[in-house]
């Protein structure tokens, strides 16, 4: 249930807390509602109480899962179960993501996946070339399955690739991920491999450009505006096509690190929206 739903183990007794007691105020507030109406025990009762309660239930639960401290979950539930009784049985995508750093980016983009009333997508895997990394925290925390791969493996096998589509991986996000991806994942996922860069591309991209190297570059190259560049994986460093570029200005008294917060911000603003709005429209071809 942790791993289906995406939630730790106190929001899961959180949320069947609501459960029970939404379900509970909506049998007794279903009983006095037909206590109201003058009706007797019978076939006709019984009738009515089914379809009072059927109403009453989403309410019930919406309400008692604000002091719970569950309602986007709850609204998101809710939003599926319409989804599904009005015929509309689209599965949310299922993504990958890749990083191997603190993994800020990742932690937006489950958040949006979690929270998001249109379920389009969900986090199925963390995929981490680095054993102790930030972003493993953040996968175990959400409870999200975690795949850690070798250099040697990455680069010179592709045995990863056929347990990415067991697992019905079928679109994948670069979050912090420093290695090239390799051909053979590029064609296992044409146009389903997207990127985030610290600048704004083609400058200030390539091979060994990246963290905290670019805002220095950037800095010492004296320009005024930097920015973040969302883009597709092809088979060379930071060259896709673009999808999203937004800038920021760089002040003389920047550094790396203030240049830095103010690109987080933007990814982190940006990424998680950009990646909801692609798998949304993959979803509706
Ligand atoms: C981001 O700045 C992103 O642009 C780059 O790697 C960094 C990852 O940061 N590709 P975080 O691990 O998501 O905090």
């Amino acid at each position: 249930m942790k791993q289906r739903w995406q939630v730790n183990g106190i929001n899961l007794a959180l949320i069947i807390c609501t459960f029970a007691v939404g379900g509970s105020l909506c049998g007794f507030a279903g009983r006095k509602l037909l206590e109201l109406t003058g009706l007797h025990r019978g076939f006709l009762w019984v009738l009515s109480y089914i379809i009072v309660i059927t109403l009453l239930w989403p309410f019930c639960v919406l309400l008692i899962s604000v002091p719970f401290g569950q309602f986007s979950f709850f609204i998101k539930y809710l939003a599926k179960i319409w989804r599904l009784m009005s015929g509309n049985k689209s599965k949310p995508v299922s993504v990958a993501i890749f990083a191997s750093g603190a993994g800020s980016n990742a932690e937006k983009i489950i958040e949006r996946a979690v929270g998001s009333a249109t379920n389009n997508f969900r986090i199925d895997l963390i995929v981490c070339n680095k054993p102790g990394a930030g972003v493993l925290l953040i996968a175990e925390k959400n409870n999200i399955d975690t795949l850690i791969i070798e250099k040697e493996q990455f680069f010179r096998g592709d045995s990863y690739i056929p347990a990415l589509q067991e697992r019905g991986i079928e679109f994948i996000v670069l979050a912090g991920f420093l290695w090239k991806i390799p051909v053979s994942l590029i064609r296992a996922y044409p146009n389903k491999i997207i990127n985030i860069h610290p600048a704004l591309l083609p400058k200030y991209g390539g091979k060994g450009m990246y963290g905290d190297k670019v805002h220095e570059t950037i800095i010492a190259a004296g320009e005024k505006e930097s920015g973040i560049t969302i883009h597709y994986v092809d088979e060379l460093y930071d060259h896709g096509n673009i999808i999203l570029q937004v800038s920021c200005e760089v002040s003389k008294n920047d550094t790396p690190d203030t240049l830095a917060k103010k690109i987080h911000l933007l990814e982190h603003s940006h990424y998680p929206k950009v990646v909801e709005e692609l798998l949304q429209m993959q979803n509706s071809r």
